[in-house]
Formats: C-alpha cells, structure tokens, sequence
C-alpha cells in the first residue's frame, strides 16, 4: 500500500498541521482564519477514514493489532530500561499508545472547534491544542531516539507504510483497491470542502452530507446576559488583550 500510506499520512500531515499553524499564526479577526476550520474539518474526516482502516486494514494497522500492542505496553516499558525491547512489524506497543492518545485528542478538538457552543469549549479547544503540540514533540523525540538505537527510519515507515519484517509477519495481501479507494474518497472530500466555502456567509457545506458548518465561534452565547452586542465588543476586546497576548 506504499502510494495509500504516503497519500493518507500526507493527507493528515498537511490537514492537522496546516490547522495547528493557522491557529498559531494567523489572526483570528483576518479572513483565513477559516482555512484553520477547513483544515481542521479535513483533519476530522481523516480520523473516521482512520477508524474505517481499523475496521478493515491488514493485521498490522487494525484494531485488533492495537488493542494486541496496547496489552504489551507495560512489559514493553519495562524492556526500554533494561535495554531489551525489539523493533516491531506493525507499531510498538508505545506508538499504538501515541497513537491512541492523538487520536483521542484530535477527535475532542474537532468535536470542539464544530460545537464551540461557549467561552469554555473555546478554552478547552485551546488547551487541547496545546496539548496535541506537545504530544506531537514527545513522539518526534521518540522517533529520533528509537531511530538512533535501531538504526532504523520510521519516520519513513509511517508514510511509506513499508517496515523491515521476518517472513512469517510479512503481508501477503496488503489490500491496494481498499487502500486506492480510502485515499480517493478522502482528497475528493477535501478539494470538494474546499471548493464548497462560502466566504461570503463564513459557512461551509460539508461534501456529500449537504450539511452546513459555521465557521468560526458562536458568538449568540457572549450576548445571551442582555448586553448590547456594542457594549460586549468593547468588553471583549479588553477581555481579549489581557487573556490573548498572541492577539496583539
Ligand atoms: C486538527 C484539528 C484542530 C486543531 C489542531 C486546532 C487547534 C486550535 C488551536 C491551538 C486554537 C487556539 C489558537 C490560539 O491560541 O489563539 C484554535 C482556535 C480555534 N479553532 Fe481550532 N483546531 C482544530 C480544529 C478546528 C475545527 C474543526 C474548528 C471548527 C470547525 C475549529 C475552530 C476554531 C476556532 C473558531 C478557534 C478560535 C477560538 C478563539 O477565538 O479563541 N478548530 N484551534
């Protein structure tokens, strides 16, 4: 599946980091605020697309190899200090494990960032950001240590899906059509979303399901006290300059 595992990892690179950079970088109030929303959405397609491969991919990416890598994690941590642990055909039972907490921490911000109801999810979106970025740099950290001791790039692995491996845990079958298909589906899903962007009213029709998000933090909850929306700008924005030093 070496051109599907490239496509889908590329796929989520280029969505969850353009998401994350966007967020960083960019100024909430400018007009491209709202790729960090197309970006993230892509991000949340991506991850059903994941759960599909649990369900249906070879016997090394599927749930069931996870919830077999998972088991081992405490014997695996222990092998790590007494320098004991072996290279692994599908993930190591600590990537399952980064595995599963990213996941988990993508699904709440995209959950998040689409019902960013009030002040708190926005909060909660936020943090959970950071979080992701340092999950990101504990796994990167990872992967030049485990680089280094077994001389091995899988780095390159998660985006060739191709491991070193004995004969007997090798695949005979990696399912290349499946593969195709996932792959296809998913960037026609995001040229689609990005195509479907009405600038205009700030809302996005997503692909297939007719459903349309709104881009960018409801903002009926801040008004709800009975404040006029005049005197809640001024309010906000003082809020803003003391919470937001990144706003300035
Ligand atoms: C990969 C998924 C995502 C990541 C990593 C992410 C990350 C972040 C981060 C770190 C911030 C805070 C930026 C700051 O400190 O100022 C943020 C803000 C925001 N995100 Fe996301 N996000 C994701 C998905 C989404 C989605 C799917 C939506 C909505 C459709 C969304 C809507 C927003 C909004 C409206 C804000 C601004 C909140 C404010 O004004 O403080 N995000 N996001």
């Amino acid at each position: 599946m070496g051109l599907v595992d490239t496509g889908l990892s590329l796929a989520f690179a280029i969505s969850v980091g353009g998401a994350i950079a966007i967020a960083f970088l960019v100024d909430h109030d400018s007009g491209w605020y709202a790729y960090h929303m197309l970006f993230g959405l892509c991000a949340g397609f991506l991850l059903v697309v994941h759960v599909i491969l649990g369900i249906v991919g070879t016997r090394h990416v599927n749930f069931e190899a996870m919830g077999h890598g998972l088991s081992k994690l405490p014997g695996y941590l222990f092998g790590i200090f007494k320098r004991q642990e072996k290279p692994c055909p599908g993930h190591n039972p600590l990537a399952w494990f980064v595995y599963v907490v990213m996941f988990s921490i993508l699904t709440l911000l995209v959950l998040s960032g689409v019902f960013m109801l009030n002040h708190s999810i926005e909060e909660i979106h936020e943090i959970l950001g950071w979080v992701l970025l340092g999950t990101v740099a504990a796994h990167l950290i990872g992967i030049l240590i485990h680089g280094l001791r077994f001389r091995e790039n899988v780095a390159l692995s998660m985006f060739s899906g191709r491991k070193r491996a004995t004969q007997e845990v090798a695949l005979r079958r990696s399912r290349p059509v499946l593969g195709l298909m996932l792959l296809l589906i998913s960037l026609s899903f995001m040229v689609q979303l990005f195509q479907n962007y009405e600038r205009g009213a700030s809302a996005v029709r997503l692909p297939w399901l007719g459903i349309s998000v709104q881009l960018g933090e409801d903002e009926s909850y801040k008004y709800e006290s009975g404040c006029e929306k005049e005197d809640y700008h001024e309010m906000d924005r003082d809020a803003h300059n003391h919470d937001h030093p990144m706003h300035h």
